[in-house]
């Protein structure tokens, strides 16, 4: 079967974070939205029949996770990444973030260190200062364009650091890390007894012909060691319904982990995750292929387009998912005439670079999960707003 991608679907009035949140962060609704991540593609039918054939039964009822949503994930990262995963390294969380807060409180206490790798995903740094623990930052090296992790520096700021949080694949800059930094990391960590928790919620979208390696798989010691995050939210575009889940080797790990969900009924979950998860690994693979080429083809028409009409705009080439990383420091700008170039200008809602840490001054984030034409038409507005600076 054939997916058209090219379906441009109006989300607006739907509550749409990336749509209807326009107007709390910029007080107008009439950019293109190009920042919060998730996809403006229809969610998969096989996952829309699969809650609708849930709804056709009245009573929404207490709902248990049936053997079929564990043995979609259980298939799923055995066929993708070679995991042997048992029903009982599965838990359930509400979400990547909300499944990192309850590690952060299952495994440290407050005052403790956390380390994390900036520029990342932002909700990691809250997570860490909201919780009263403290923000440890190793940041990513950036040389010819492409980031590299700072072995030297983590191996000296890992002491007295309780839990190190892995992006991977990495979110702004789309690398999927190496087997020799993730082997790196995973020796230093366990010989400091550092746990680590490895966010792989983009996983599932690795572009060829890159291949992903989930942490866990690098060596015994990271497998011993570690919280692996997954979900199918982003590869198949259901992040409203709150569906994630951790893998975790460790008997004991695993068993502080539960208990702490346990208490507070933290993984109970809701009868729409179940069905969904199952829907979206069962029969996703074709859905997800052509999806993959489709984003891809959306991020060399932005590469090659910038290359040729805004030289100064230089994107990172993604090694996964639908985020491109803009590096704009050769425009000259404060942050904040950049963001008014982008806003005011532009009439584009990306994200703002430095809400991933303070080394992504001058970067922007571009969301390019959408119908190619809502890209050429923000290619050019950029372009027009970017002519208006030069
Ligand atoms: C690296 C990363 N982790 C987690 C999330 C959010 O996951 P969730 O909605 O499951 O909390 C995102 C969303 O953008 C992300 O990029």
């Amino acid at each position: 079967m054939e997916y058209n991608f090219d379906k441009v679907i109006d989300r607006s009035g739907t509550d749409a974070e990336k749509w209807d949140g326009m107007m709390e962060i910029w007080g107008r609704n009439d950019l293109i939205p190009l920042w919060v991540a998730d996809m403006d593609l229809a969610t998969p039918p096989f996952i829309l029949d699969a809650l609708k054939k849930r709804c056709e039964h009245p009573i929404l009822g207490y709902t248990r996770k049936s053997d079929g949503y564990y043995h979609a994930i259980i298939n799923w990262v055995k066929a993708r990444y070679g995991m042997d995963v048992k029903k009982e390294y599965l838990n359930y969380v509400p979400g990547i973030v909300a499944g990192i807060g309850m590690a952060i409180n299952a495994f440290t206490n407050p005052g403790d260190k956390i380390m994390i790798m900036p520029p990342v995903y932002h909700p990691f740094a809250w997570l860490i200062t909201r919780n009263h623990r403290r923000l440890v930052e190793c940041p990513l090296q950036l040389t010819d364009g492409h980031y590299r992790m700072n072995l030297e520096l983590f191996r000296r700021k890992i002491k007295g650091i309780r839990l190190f949080i892995l992006c991977n694949p990495h979110n702004p800059g789309g690398v999927v890390w190496g087997r020799e930094e993730l082997e790196a990391i995973a020796n230093i960590c366990a010989d400091d007894n550092v746990i680590v928790l490895s966010d792989e919620i983009h996983a599932d979208l690795t572009l060829p012909p890159y291949r992903f390696l989930p942490f866990a798989m690098v060596s015994e010691k990271a497998r011993n060691n570690s919280v692996t995050f997954m979900s199918p939210s982003k590869a198949f575009n259901m992040a409203g319904l709150a569906a994630s889940h951790t893998i975790i080797y460790n008997k004991g790990l695993r068993e502080r982990f539960s208990a702490y969900l346990e208490a507070g009924e933290l993984n109970m979950g809701h009868l729409f995750a179940f069905p969904a998860v199952e829907a979206a690994y069962s029969n996703g693979t074709e859905w997800l292929d052509q999806c993959i080429s489709y984003l891809q083809g959306n991020i060399d028409y932005v590469i090659d387009y910038l290359k040729e009409h805004m030289p100064l705009i230089k994107p990172m080439r993604p090694m996964a998912s639908y985020l491109i990383w803009l590096d704009c420091r050769a425009l000259g700008l404060s942050q904040k005439e950049l963001n008014e170039l982008f806003v005011e200008k532009a009439h584009l809602a990306l994200n703002d670079g430095e809400m991933f840490g303070k080394e992504g001054q001058g970067f922007m984030r571009m969301n390019i999960g959408c119908p190619r034409s809502v890209l050429v038409k923000a290619m050019q507005q950029l372009e027009e707003a970017y002519r208006m600076f030069r």
